[in-house]
């Protein structure tokens, strides 16, 4: 691609820097209309700032998933006259770790893709990755309410064995725990950024990765009602090669753990002293497998099936449902976002999205080709199937994807998602693809950077895709951020990961 200079005809940086706190929540200025079944709080996760003045000067977070950690709340309160009005906060989540960055102009500890001074030698302690808080969760059953006497709790997860509490009102960080805190033997570092959840019982699933020579994955479940975790299965050997692994999926009966081969070098153990994930990944080698692991996660039989499918790497589940398959056995649909290598890992470098960096217009996603994108892999013939191939759909593009949450683990047919047109440095529209048709509708406007969408259904409605999608955009020509829908921020929204949209 040749290099061009149109990006910073879209500004985004007031997106990727705000250190503003609004501690106390302020009323937002509603100029379109939200509608009153959209009333509840509408939580982001996000790094608020990634650059610090520090005594020598200033420090610089490399990659966007170590930017400081900063949670945003809009509370949605229906009115008299049937529309919503909005209050917003926000806080930052890491105050010490800020405070210490500015004394030493170092971020220690391991990170996702701190570049570093080869020289640095300074770091003796290893520290697990507790910045970021990449996906976020009210309610999650069985752990531990955030106040005494208070049955809501927010939790925000990554992609370390660790769980961070915060106060579902004031946002304010309450602790961290690690795994063995749900369970003695999980003593892994490295865990799923997205847990899942059983739409019924509110049951939280996830794995426990154990790096080392023998790397070990322990898939577990924790009781919503009892707080009881137990271990579903515990996978290692050649086809469970330890590798990073954003999210997996649900459905009513199995848990899928699909290893695809962004392995790590040396079992993990590279990270101690390469100190962050990404260069301790193994270069990504296209000819090796992606293995598909069924796991039953109603009767403890542990693993029932496997699946193979050439390399992929993807960071989003969408969804994935169970279906009849042949001779009464069942067959599972999952929906992905592929990608063909782990490029991406490097286009999310500050350095490639920031659209006043100088490197900015060599980055762009390519969800878009034909290649990389939207997949629909379907596993048949479950609890036999060995070693069978699983076949790749269909493809269509767009990234952080979300469903209508009632479909979760049920056949879906609408997907959202950001869209990148090849418009900015960085996400520039809305997609919401129609995976019966194959087609997708696009909002976009120049200058205007979408976030995740969160879609809200309307409980009058059937129709799948009767609601509305919560979106935080950032206005790069004002520098400000709005609510899709007409709520304004009266400062930029950080770009965050995800959300969710939750009654507390
Ligand atoms: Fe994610």
């Amino acid at each position: 691609m040749t290099a061009t200079t149109h990006y910073k005809d879209w500004p985004n940086d007031a997106g990727f820097n705000t250190e503003i706190e609004h501690r106390d929540p302020i009323a937002l200025e509603v100029t379109g209309t939200i509608p009153a079944y959209a009333a509840g709080t509408l939580l982001r996760t996000g790094p608020g700032s990634h650059k610090l003045a520090t005594k020598d000067g200033e420090f610089a977070c490399s990659h966007w998933f170590d930017g400081f950690a900063h949670l945003y709340r809009f509370e949605l309160v229906p009115t008299d006259v049937g529309n919503c009005k909005v209050l917003y906060s926000s806080r930052r989540q890491v105050d010490q770790l800020i405070e210490r960055v500015r004394k030493t102009g170092r971020l220690d500890g391991i990170t996702f893709g701190q570049k570093r001074d080869p020289c640095d030698t300074l770091f003796k302690k290893i520290k697990t990755k507790q910045n970021a808080g990449v996906s976020i969760s009210a309610n999650v059953g069985g752990f531990l309410s955030a106040k005494e006497g208070s049955k809501a709790n927010l939790v925000t997860f990554t992609d370390a064995a660790v769980m961070k509490t915060h106060d579902p009102e004031t946002l304010a960080p309450l602790g961290v725990t690690d795994q063995t805190t749900l369970h003695p033997s999980l003593t892994g570092e490295i865990s799923c950024a997205h847990p899942e959840f059983d739409p019924e019982t509110g049951d939280v699933f996830n794995y426990n990765l154990k790096l080392g020579s023998t790397p070990v994955y322990r898939v577990f479940c924790t009781s919503a009602a009892t707080g009881k975790t137990t271990i579903l299965a515990k996978l290692s050997g050649k086809d469970a090669k330890a590798a990073y692994l954003h999210s997996f999926f649900l459905t009513q009966n199995f848990i899928i753990l699909c290893i695809w081969p962004s392995h790590f070098q040396l079992g993990g153990a590279g990270i101690l002293w390469r100190r962050n994930i990404l260069d301790a990944l193994a270069e990504f080698d296209s000819s090796a497998k992606t293995k598909w692991f069924v796991i039953d996660r109603r009767h403890s039989t542990g693993i029932v099936a496997m699946f193979e499918s050439s390399a992929i790497f993807a960071f989003h589940s969408v969804n994935a449902y169970e279906t009849a398959g042949k001779d009464g056995a069942i067959d599972i649909v999952c929906d992905v976002v592929q990608l063909r290598n782990l490029d991406i890992l490097k286009k999310f470098y500050y350095d490639n999205m920031v659209s006043s960096a100088p490197a900015a217009d060599k980055r762009g996603f390519d969800l878009v080709d034909g290649k990389d994108g939207m997949a629909r892999y379907k596993l048949s013939g479950i609890p036999a199937a060995r070693n069978s191939p699983a076949r790749a759909m269909r493809r269509t593009g767009a990234g952080l994807p979300t469903i209508n949450p009632a479909y979760h683990t049920k056949p879906h047919r609408y997907i959202y998602g950001v869209g990148d047109r090849r418009q900015s440095s960085f996400h520039d529209s809305l997609v919401k693809m129609d995976t019966a048709t194959q087609t997708a509708e696009t909002w976009s406007a120049p200058a205007q950077t979408p976030g995740e969408p969160i879609f809200v259904a309307d409980p009058t409605k059937e129709k799948e895709d009767e609601g509305v999608v919560l979106s935080v955009v950032l206005d790069g020509l004002s520098g400000h951020s709005y609510l899709l829908g007409g709520a304004e921020v009266p400062v930029a929204v950080g770009f965050g990961f995800h959300g969710t949209h939750v009654k507390l």
